[in-house]
Parts: structure tokens; sequence; C-alpha cells
């Protein structure tokens, strides 16, 4: 079950079947697309959104989660926000790592509002919590917006790893302050 959590503007909620259109706006445009995954594509139909969703609904866990994000004052949808087992570089199908991710999908018409850092500590906050000890985030190297994201909510730049995904990405780090190892 999917948990719902609230900041001052947005409101983080479960995926809807209502949410579908919004889905294939977001997924069908390149400039959300070109910087995920080793060969970046763009949704092309509609039933892709419908298979999207469910694949996202189907994310049931008490602490990962893959949220809809979406405008307090309006209940429109502005993005997506990703919480959930990192993929292990290795053979196809890849598997999960132990390490869990963050990560940030959002509308381009809601960029630049700082929506997209307020989801995103405030699922932090929501893992903390919960107990985890540490989340990590990893990006395309020419991905310099969703870089901004991560050191805006914290995380400590790694430099590059080739551990997850298959691919060579951006390493970013945030320890749980309430468990993490004091630096000698
Ligand atoms: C990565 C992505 C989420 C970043 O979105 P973003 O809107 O730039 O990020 P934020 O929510 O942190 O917003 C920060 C911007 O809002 C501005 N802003 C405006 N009001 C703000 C507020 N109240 N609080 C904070 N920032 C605010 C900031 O100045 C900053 O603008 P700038 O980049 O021009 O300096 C977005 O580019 C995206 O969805 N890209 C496509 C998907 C993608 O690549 N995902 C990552 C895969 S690793």
């Amino acid at each position: 079950m999917t948990v719902e959590i609230k900041t001052d503007r947005l409101a983080l909620r479960p995926w809807q079947d209502s949410d579908v259109d919004f889905v294939f706006d977001l997924y069908s445009r390149w400039v959300v697309q070109r910087f995920i995954g080793t060969e970046p594509a763009v949704m092309e139909s509609r039933s892709e959104a419908v298979e999207r969703l469910e694949r996202f609904k189907a994310l049931d866990h008490p602490i990962h989660g893959i949220w809809a994000v979406t405008r307090k004052e309006d209940g429109l949808p502005v993005g997506a926000l990703l919480l959930k087992p990192i993929p292990a570089s290795g053979e196809e199908p890849l598997q999960v790592s132990d390490d869990v991710e963050i990560g940030w999908h959002f509308h381009p018409d809601h960029w630049g509002s700082g929506y997209a850092s307020e989801a995103a500590t405030a699922v932090l906050e929501h893992a903390f919590d919960a107990g985890l000890e540490q989340v990590v985030a990893v990006t395309n190297p020419v991905n310099e917006a969703s870089q901004s994201v991560c050191r805006r909510i914290g995380m400590e730049h790694q430099g590059q790893t080739k551990k997850y995904y298959n691919a060579r990405c951006e390493l970013f780090v945030i320890e749980n302050p309430a468990t993490a190892q004091p630096a000698n």
C-alpha cells in the first residue's frame, strides 16, 4: 500500500486509472525520456500508458513506492516520484540490488517550480522515518537538471559508477542521519 505524503504545495498519492492520459502525456515527450534508460525512447501509444500505470500500481510496499505527484491547490498531476530497489548491472533481465533508489519524472510544464525537490525531500524523510539506512540516485552524466535536484535535496555526489542499469551513471548517495556512522 503506497502511503500518501503531503508537502506544503504537493500531495503524493497512489496512481489511479484516471491518470492514464497524464502518464501518456508525460512519457511520450522526448525531453522527459531523453536521459532515462540505456536506449531512451518515447511512449508511443495509450496502451503503453495503461501498462505503465498497472506497473506503477503493482509496486505495493510499506516503504517503497511510485507516487503520482499532484498539486494540492487543484489536484493536477505534475510528475512521478519513485523510491524502489535499483537494478544491478548484469545479464538481462536485470535483477534488483540491495540498494534503494530515488527518482523523479516531471512534466515540463511544471519544471522550474521546485516541485521535484519538494516531493523528493518528503519521500526521503518518509524513507528515513521508516528506517532505510541509505538512498541512492543515479543520473545520466549529462542530466544536469536531475543532478541539481540530487544536490538540492542533500545527496552527496560520489562520482561515476557502472554498478547499476548496465550504464555509466553519476552516483549520488544520502545516509539516514539517524543511523549514519560519524566520519573519523
Ligand atoms: C529532473 C527534473 C525533475 C528537474 O526538474 P526541476 O523543475 O528543474 O527541479 P526542481 O523541482 O528542483 O526545481 C528547481 C527549479 O525551480 C526553481 N524554483 C522556483 N520556485 C521554487 C521553489 N519554491 N522552491 C525551489 N525551487 C524553485 C529553482 O530556481 C530551479 O530553477 P533553475 O533550475 O532554473 O535554477 C526535470 O528536469 C525532469 O523531470 N526531467 C525529465 C526526467 C528526468 O530526466 N528525470 C531524471 C532521471 S535521472
